[in-house]
C-alpha cells in the first residue's frame, strides 16, 4: 500500500520548451508588504506572490493594525493597496504573531517591532520553532529591544519593543540578510545611523527598496546604513519574478535533453543570481539579459539550453550566500555533472527550514551519488551516466525547496519518484508543477 503523505511524480516525457514567467520574488514580495505596512498612507503593491510565506507577512501585519486589500490577479500574483500605521507605529496586537514557516517573516518582524512600545509573541510552524533566532534577538538587545526569555534561541519568544532604541554599528557573524534587514529596519526607529558590516555579501532588497519608501540609507558591497528616525512614506512596488522558482525551470532544462527556455521578468539582482554564474562555471549554456528596472532592482530574462556535457566546478565561500537557496537544485545538477563540484562554507544549510546539507547528501545517496561533508564544505561526485532507481520515495522535510528538488529527480528522469509532504512547495511556488508540465512539450 502507498504511504498517504507520498505524492508520485511521473516523468514529463518532452523536453522543456518556451518562454514563460515565474510567480513574485518572495524576499522582494514580504518587504513590499512589511514596509507598506509600516509606512504613512497607502502604498500600491503589484506582483507579490501568493504563497503561504507571504501570507503569514500579511496576516501578521493586519494584527499589528496594517490595512490589507490586496486581490488575486489573473496572473496568480497579489495587487492592490496596503495603508500602512505610519507615525502611530502598530497596535497591540490581540493573539500571537504566528509567522508559519516563514523566517523572513519572523526575523524581519523582530526589527519592525523593536522601535515601540508593545508586547508581541512571535511564533511559527515545528520547523520555525527549531530555528536560531539569537543572531537577531542579540543585536536588537543591544539596541534597546526586550525579549523573553531572555537569551532563549529558540520561537515562540516575546518582543517588548523600546521607543528609546540605540543606533548601532554591527559586525555580523553570518552573511545573513534577515539579519542585516531586522537591524536596518530597527535602526529607523533609532536616533543615528545603524549600521551592518558584513563578511561577504548578502542580498540587497531592503537597502535598495527602502529609498523607495523616503528612508536615508547606503549602502557597498559589504555594509549598509539607515539613519533614523524617520517614518515610512507610503510608495509603489511592482515586484519581478523570483530567480529562485526560476532556477527550479533552469535546472530542469539541464536535466532534460533537448530542453530550451526563456523565463521573462525575472529578477537578475546580483545578490541573488549566483545559480546562473554557478551553472556557467559547470559549462550550461545559460544567460541572463537585463530588460529594466523596478525601482531599483534589475529585471530580465534567464535563458537555458539544455548542455551534454556538464563539468564539476567549485563554489567559493563567498559566493555561497547568491545562491544559498539555490544549492539544493544546485546539487542535483552536479549530480549528472562530470568529476566533483564543491560549494564551500556552506554551514549556514544546517539551519534553513531544514538541515539541508544532511538532506542533500541523504537525497543524492539514495539516487547512488556520493556527496559528503567536509569542514563545512559540501562535494558532490557527479555521473555523467546517471540513472534513477525504481520507486525511490525522497523526504522532503516538509521543507519547500528540498520538495521541488526531489520532484525534479522524477520530472526530468524516466522513472516516476516519490516525494514525502510534497505540498510544502505552497511555502514558494504553489503552482509548480503545472507550470513544468506547462513547458514540456
Ligand atoms: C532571505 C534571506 C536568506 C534566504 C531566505 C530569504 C530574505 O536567508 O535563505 O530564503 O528574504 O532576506 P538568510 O538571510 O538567513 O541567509
Amino acid at each position: 500500500m502507498e504511504d498517504t503523505d507520498v505524492t508520485w511524480i511521473e516523468p514529463l516525457g518532452a523536453p522543456l520548451h518556451g518562454s514563460t514567467r515565474v510567480p513574485g520574488d518572495k524576499s522582494i514580495s514580504h518587504r513590499a508588504v512589511l514596509f507598506s505596512a509600516m509606512a504613512e498612507g497607502t502604498s500600491r503593491v503589484s506582483g507579490v506572490l501568493d504563497s503561504q510565506d507571504v501570507r503569514s507577512t500579511i496576516k501578521c501585519v493586519q494584527l499589528l493594525g496594517a490595512k490589507v486589500n490586496l486581490e488575486k490577479q489573473v496572473d496568480g500574483s497579489l495587487s492592490g493597496g496596503i495603508t500602512g500605521w505610519g507615525d502611530r507605529g502598530p497596535e497591540q496586537p490581540d493573539q500571537e504573531l504566528n509567522c508559519g514557516n516563514s523566517g523572513t517573516t519572523a526575523r524581519l518582524l523582530m526589527g519592525v517591532l523593536a522601535p515601540w512600545d508593545i508586547r508581541a509573541t512571535i511564533t511559527g510552524d515545528a520547523s520555525l520553532c527549531r530555528r536560531p533566532m539569537r543572531r537577531i534577538t542579540a543585536p536588537l538587545m543591544k539596541m534597546g529591544a526586550h525579549f523573553e526569555p531572555a537569551g532563549q534561541e529558540t520561537l515562540p519568544l516575546v518582543e517588548e519593543g523600546n521607543r528609546h532604541l540605540k543606533a548601532i554599528e554591527y559586525d555580523a557573524p553570518m552573511a545573513s540578510a534577515q539579519l542585516k534587514t531586522a537591524i536596518l529596519l530597527a535602526g529607523l526607529g533609532a536616533a543615528g545611523t545603524t549600521t551592518v558590516n558584513e563578511p561577504s555579501a548578502s542580498r540587497n532588497h531592503t537597502e535598495l527598496m527602502l529609498p523607495e519608501y523616503g528612508a536615508t540609507t547606503t549602502a557597498g558591497n559589504l555594509t549598509a546604513s539607515v539613519e533614523g528616525p524617520t517614518t515610512l512614506q507610503a510608495s509603489e512596488v511592482t515586484v519581478p519574478g523570483d530567480p529562485s522558482s526560476a532556477a527550479f525551470l533552469v535546472c530542469a532544462a539541464m536535466l532534460i535533453p533537448g530542453s530550451e527556455i526563456q523565463i521573462e521578468q525575472v529578477s537578475l539582482n546580483t545578490a541573488r543570481v549566483g545559480f546562473v554564474r554557478t551553472l556557467e562555471r559547470m559549462g550550461a549554456e545559460v544567460s541572463v539579459s537585463s530588460t529594466g528596472l523596478s525601482g531599483k532592482e534589475p529585471y530580465g530574462t534567464i535563458s537555458a539550453l539544455y548542455t551534454a556535457d556538464l563539468h564539476g566546478c567549485e563554489v567559493p565561500a563567498d559566493k555561497i550566500a547568491s545562491e544559498v537557496d539555490e544549492i539544493p537544485v544546485l546539487s542535483l545538477v552536479a549530480a549528472r555533472a562530470k568529476g566533483i563540484t564543491v560549494f564551500r562554507q556552506v554551514s549556514e544549510l544546517k539551519v534553513k527550514e531544514t538541515n539541508r546539507l544532511a538532506a542533500v547528501i541523504e537525497g543524492l545517496a539514495q539516487i547512488g551519488v556520493d556527496a559528503w561533508e567536509d569542514g563545512d564544505d559540501l562535494f558532490i561526485e557527479g555521473q555523467p551516466d546517471l540513472v534513477i532507481p525504481d520507486d525511490v520515495v525522497f523526504d522532503s522535510k516538509k521543507d519547500h525547496r528540498l520538495a521541488m528538488t526531489w520532484a525534479l529527480a522524477g520530472l526530468c528522469g524516466k522513472k516516476r519518484v516519490g516525494v514525502k509532504n510534497f505540498d510544502s512547495v505552497k511555502v514558494s511556488f504553489p503552482a509548480f508543477l503545472a507550470q513544468i508540465a506547462g513547458l514540456s512539450r
